[in-house]
């Protein structure tokens, strides 16, 4: 195991106050290699401190080739002309970044002083930052955060103003395209969320677009999400991925989970707390109808994957040596999502499970905790439901929930989308027909359709393929307002359909769509399509990656090794 960061010297600096002339002591560093994602720093002290003593350790390091550090050539740009360095700490990368105690059970405050070539912008994840003179940025995180919350860019960025405390950062030729999209909407998600969950501590709410290779929709860094340039669509159809971002800000960034192990409580309460400012802002209807697409995706995991899988489980044995990235899928979103939900069922009256979840973030707010944690304050939190033991009704019991894997128990009701998934679903019904009734067909008019609806509908689609004979054909003739889509979520459903129905003429959609972002929740399930398609589609992927794979998140790069079976790492 080559170590990720490669230390030169370490020393105990003297006490602060101290005697003027104290010198510098050197410690025993030494590197354990560990597993492929990190090493272990040991550092040995001259001698025992005293309980409570302050010691104040210099460590001299250089980061090299680890995942947590990525380096951008200009072609990796929008912009393509010159280079972007940006680092991604979640789940555990930062540890190839600064040496750090990386788990989200220690939280610190940090600053960093970071000097960049003439031409460049730093930004980093931190409530204060200062320009200085030789190019040189100062920044300070004032709260205390978790390791994998640290994250810094250095690239051509500039930034425009959205709102009072929000701006977007992007590389020059995305900026008026970035300010379009989220100019004046941003305001209002943080205000609902602090209406609903309490104050918004970390001062400003800025929105970086990072290059396309960026591999995740959003990473909630504090003070400044890092979005893919997917976002970009135009329409801001794709806000629910903001609003996501935002939640982490009481769910996450303020309460987090202790040990990746329960990654559900950073992201399935931040998914229902997504849904409630949705609800709040977009209403009733259009938040089911976001949901129904975020439960088809729970079914297609757990289809891939067998129900029983034991990752399909809430609360996730990561034995030592394992990457938790490794264990990322669907069911802390969506399973996680059913569970908060059924809590609120059980509470019954809407206003007082927002509550609830104010005094949650309350009380645990800088603070890492564990699902025990949660669910005895919400038990101390209602003492009613605490003694008609709703932790333990058959089949719902709280324990069932976090350890047994499978399908969620209880499913909150999703019916208001009706309105919207209805008109979807029969479209559906009607393009699986064995004979097309085009009269029927053409009666529905999709023209006016929001974009979740359109995803709703590719979704059944894509469960009915492959569809008889000749359809899909025609689908693609008759609604190019799909089949040359340039919205992302679009792009994606389509290219799996494609790939479902060996649809071979648009074959060059699923490359186009590979080669222009990196997203790994749009790659990898592409990649799994090819691979587990014909020849043809197997002969598209090798292809296809070895074109892009130098652009890819290495992460990203190992993941697609893995599926195309060339000794990656999923
Ligand atoms: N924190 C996650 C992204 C993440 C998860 C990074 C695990 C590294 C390891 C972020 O908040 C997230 O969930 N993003 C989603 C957005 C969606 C659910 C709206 C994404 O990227 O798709
Ligand atoms: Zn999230």
């Amino acid at each position: 195991v080559h170590p990720a960061l490669v230390v030169n010297r370490a020393a105990l600096l003297p006490p602060p106050g101290g005697p003027g002339d104290a010198a510098e002591q050197e410690v025993f560093v030494e590197i354990w290699p560990y597993a492929s994602y990190g090493c272990t720093l040991l550092i040995v002290l001259p001698q025992a401190p005293l309980a409570g003593q302050l010691l104040t350790l210099l460590i001299d390091y250089e980061a090299g080739e680890g995942p947590g550090v990525c380096w951008l050539s200009p072609e990796q740009t929008a912009g393509k002309q010159k280079p972007y360095m940006y680092t991604q700490g979640q789940a555990v990368l930062n540890r190839s970044f600064f040496p750090c105690f990386d788990t989200p059970s220690v939280k610190f405050t940090y600053s960093a002083t970071v000097q960049v070539p003439e031409g460049f912008t730093a930004v980093m994840s931190a409530t204060t930052w200062e320009k200085q003179k030789d190019n040189t940025f100062v920044f300070e995180m004032s709260q205390p955060i978790p390791s994998y919350l640290i994250a810094l860019v250095v690239g051509d960025i500039v930034s425009a103003d959205v709102g009072p405390r929000s701006r977007v950062w992007a590389e020059p030729c995305l900026i008026e395209a970035a300010k379009k999209e989220y100019d004046g909407v941003i305001e209002e998600f943080l205000v609902v969320g602090e209406r609903l969950f309490g104050p918004y501590v970390w001062g400003r709410y800025d929105i970086l677009f990072m290059p396309p290779s960026f591999p995740f929709g959003g990473m909630e860094n504090p003070c400044l999400t890092f979005v893919t340039p997917c976002l970009l669509a135009g329409d801001r159809s794709l806000v629910d991925v903001i609003i996501h971002e935002i939640c982490h800000s009481w769910f996450g960034n303020l309460v987090t989970n202790a040990t990746w192990g329960e990654f559900w409580l950073n992201e399935g309460f931040t998914m229902y707390a997504q849904r409630r400012i949705s609800t709040e802002v977009y209403g009733l209807p259009y938040t089911c109808l976001e949901a129904a697409t975020g439960r088809a995706l729970l079914r297609q995991h757990m289809d891939a994957t067998g129900e029983d899988h034991p990752l399909n489980k809430l609360r996730v044995v990561i034995e030592p040596g394992v990457n938790p990235d490794d264990t990322y899928n669907e069911t802390p979103y969506e399973k996680g999502y059913c569970f908060v939900s059924y809590l609120a069922h059980l509470v019954g009256d809407q206003s007082k499970f927002d509550a609830f979840l104010q005094a949650y973030v309350d009380r645990f707010k800088f603070q890492s905790i564990t699902a025990d944690d949660t669910l005895g304050f919400f038990l101390e939190y209602f003492p009613d439901l605490k003694e008609k033991g709703v932790d333990s009704i058959p089949g719902f019991e709280f324990d069932c929930w976090l350890n047994t894997p499978g399908w969620p128990p209880y499913l909150p009701d999703l019916s208001p989308g009706q309105q919207l998934m209805r008109p979807a679903d029969e479209l559906a019904e009607l393009w699986a027909a064995d004979s097309l009734n085009m009269e029927a067909i053409e009666a529905v008019e999709i023209t006016g359709w929001r974009t979740y609806q359109l995803v709703y509908f590719l979704d059944q689609v894509l469960q009915k393929s492959p569809l008889p004979e000749g359809n899909v054909e025609r689908l693609s003739k008759m609604y190019p307002k799909i089949s040359k889509a340039q919205n992302a979520e679009l792009r994606l459903r389509w290219c799996q359909i494609i790939l479902k129905n060996n649809l071979e003429a648009e074959y060059s959609k699923v490359k186009d769509f590979l080669h222009s972002q990196g997203k790994q929740k749009y790659t990898l399930p592409l990649y799994r399509a090819m691979w587990g398609g014909s020849e043809a589609t197997r002969a598209l992927a090798i292809e296809t990656f070895s074109d892009t794979a130098p652009q890819l998140h290495v992460n990203v790069q190992n993941y697609v090794k893995k599926i195309l079976g060339l000794g990656g790492a999923e």
